[in-house]
C-alpha cells in the first residue's frame, strides 16, 4: 500500500510552480496538482528510458492509441476504434483546438460557471462570445449543492456551436448523473451544438461514485462529442503533457486534427511513455489507494470546515481533489483569497477565475498529505477566527 501521508519536499525542486510561485512562508493550496510522487511503474518506466541515453522525436503511433482504446473499454464498456483516439499536448489545447476546428462563427462557447478558468480563454483564442450558463447554487447545513437550470441551459446553449462540458467538474467536484448527461445531450443534439467533454478527472472518483463518458451513453450522442481525457490529473504526471482526444464521428475527427496540424502541436517522448504505463493498468492499485486518501483528505475538510469554520460553506465533491468553500456569509471583506493569502498565508484559488459567480469563494487543492490539509485548514480557521 502507498503511504500518502510521505511526501517529498516539493521546494527542493526549484521549478515547481506550486511550491515556488508564493513566498517560502505560503502553504500552496492552488494549482491543480498533488504533492504525491508518481506512481512506481511510470517512474520507473521513465527511468528507463533515461538511462537509455538518447532522446529523439517520437511521433505516437498505434500503440498508444490501442491503449487509449483499451483503457475506455476497460473502465467503461465504451469500445472505439483506436483510430478514433488523437494524441494532443494536454486538455487545454485539446479543447482550444477542438474549439479552432469545429466552432460556428456566428454562434458562441457555452459553459456551466462557476468553471475551470482555461474555459473562460477559448472565447479569446477562438475570438467568439462566451455563453455562461451558471449552475445554481443552493445550501443546506452550510452544505453547497449546485444544479443545472434546465430552461436556462436550454435558452443559452441553442446559441452556442459548441458546449464545453466539464465533467466531473472543477471546481464544483460534482459527477453528472446518466439522466442529466442524456438531457443535456438532447438540448444539445436538438440545437446542432457540439458537446466538448472535458473528462481529465474521470478517473479521480471519491467514495464509489461511478463515472459515465458523455459520449459511451448511445451510439447517437457519440456522434456529436469529442472526449478528452488524459492520465496526468490521475497519476499526478501533469508536467508531462500528454492527453487524448477521443472522436469516433470522422466529420468532428479530421477537422480536429488538421487544426492540431496546422498548429504544429506535439506530444513529448516523455509524456507519451507515461501515458502508456499510466493507461496499462500497472498503477491502477496505486490509483485505488489514492482514491481512499484523497475521499478520506475529503472527509477532513468537510468536517473541519463544518464544525471550526462557522458561516463558511463548502462542497462535498464527488470526485477531484478540489474543494470548493463559500465565505459570502463570512466578514471577510473583499477577497477570501487575498484575506488568507495575507492572513492564514494560505494561497487558495481566486474564485472569480472560474467565473463572477466565484467572487467571494476560494478553491481548496486538498491533494496532499493529511499533515499539510490540517496545517493549512488550521491556519485559516485561526485567521477567521481573529476577524
Ligand atoms: C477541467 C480541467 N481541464 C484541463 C486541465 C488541464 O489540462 P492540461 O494540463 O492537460 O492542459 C485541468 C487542470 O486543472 C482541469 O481541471
Amino acid at each position: 500500500m502507498t503511504n500518502f501521508n510521505l511526501i517529498p519536499d516539493r521546494r527542493k525542486n526549484p521549478h515547481g510552480t506550486k511550491w515556488t510561485y508564493y513566498e517560502k512562508d505560503i502553504l500552496p493550496m492552488w494549482v491543480a496538482d498533488m504533492d504525491f510522487p508518481a506512481p512506481k511503474p511510470i517512474l520507473t518506466a521513465l527511468h528507463k528510458r533515461l538511462e537509455h541515453g538518447v532522446l529523439g522525436y517520437e511521433i505516437p503511433g498505434k500503440a498508444i492509441q490501442e491503449t487509449v482504446a483499451a483503457r475506455m473499454d476497460y473502465l467503461y464498456k465504451w469500445k472505439v476504434s483506436p483510430e478514433s483516439v488523437s494524441v494532443a499536448p494536454g486538455i487545454v489545447s485539446g479543447f482550444t483546438v477542438a474549439a479552432r476546428a469545429l466552432h460556428n462563427a456566428k454562434r458562441g462557447i457555452a459553459i456551466q460557471t462557476p468553471v475551470y478558468n482555461e474555459f473562460h480563454e477559448v472565447k479569446n483564442n477562438v475570438d467568439i462570445p462566451q455563453i455562461d450558463i451558471p449552475l445554481v447554487k443552493s445550501v443546506k447545513k452550510n452544505i453547497l449543492h449546485y444544479e443545472i437550470d434546465w430552461d436556462l441551459f436550454e435558452k443559452r446553449v441553442k446559441k452556442a456551436g459548441i458546449f464545453l462540458l466539464c465533467n466531473p467538474h472543477n471546481p464544483l467536484g460534482i459527477i453528472f448523473s446518466r439522466s442529466e448527461l442524456i438531457r443535456m445531450a438532447e438540448i444539445c443534439i436538438k440545437h446542432k451544438v457540439i458537446i466538448v467533454s472535458d473528462e481529465i478527472h474521470s478517473e479521480l472518483l471519491l467514495d464509489d461514485h461511478k463515472f459515465t463518458p458523455m459520449a459511451k451513453i448511445s451510439r447517437e450522442i457519440e456522434k456529436h462529442v469529442v472526449t478528452l481525457i488524459a492520465p496526468s490529473k490521475t497519476f499526478n504526471v501533469p508536467g508531462l503533457f500528454c492527453g487524448f482526444a477521443v472522436i469516433p464521428n470522422k466529420e468532428l475527427r479530421e477537422p480536429f486534427e488538421k487544426e492540431m496540424q496546422r498548429m504544429r502541436l506535439h506530444v513529448a517522448s516523455m509524456g507519451l511513455h507515461a501515458g502508456m504505463v499510466a493507461y496499462s493498468g500497472k498503477c491502477d492499485n496505486w490509483l485505488t489507494d489514492l482514491k481512499h486518501y484523497l475521499t478520506d483528505n475529503r472527509d477532513f475538510l468537510v468536517d473541519f470546515v463544518t464544525r471550526n469554520m462557522p458561516n463558511v460553506r463548502t462542497t462535498i465533491p464527488a470526485a477531484t481533489y478540489l474543494g470548493w468553500l463559500d465565505f459570502t456569509q463570512t466578514e471577510i471583506d473583499g477577497s477570501p483569497f487575498e484575506f488568507f493569502k495575507d492572513k492564514a498565508k494560505v494561497a487558495l484559488s481566486e474564485g472569480k477565475i472560474f467565473g463572477k459567480e466565484g467572487a467571494g469563494h476560494a478553491r481548496i487543492n486538498f491533494g496532499t498529505s493529511r499533515a499539510i490539509l490540517k496545517e493549512g485548514l488550521e491556519r485559516m480557521g485561526e485567521a477567521l477566527g481573529k476577524r
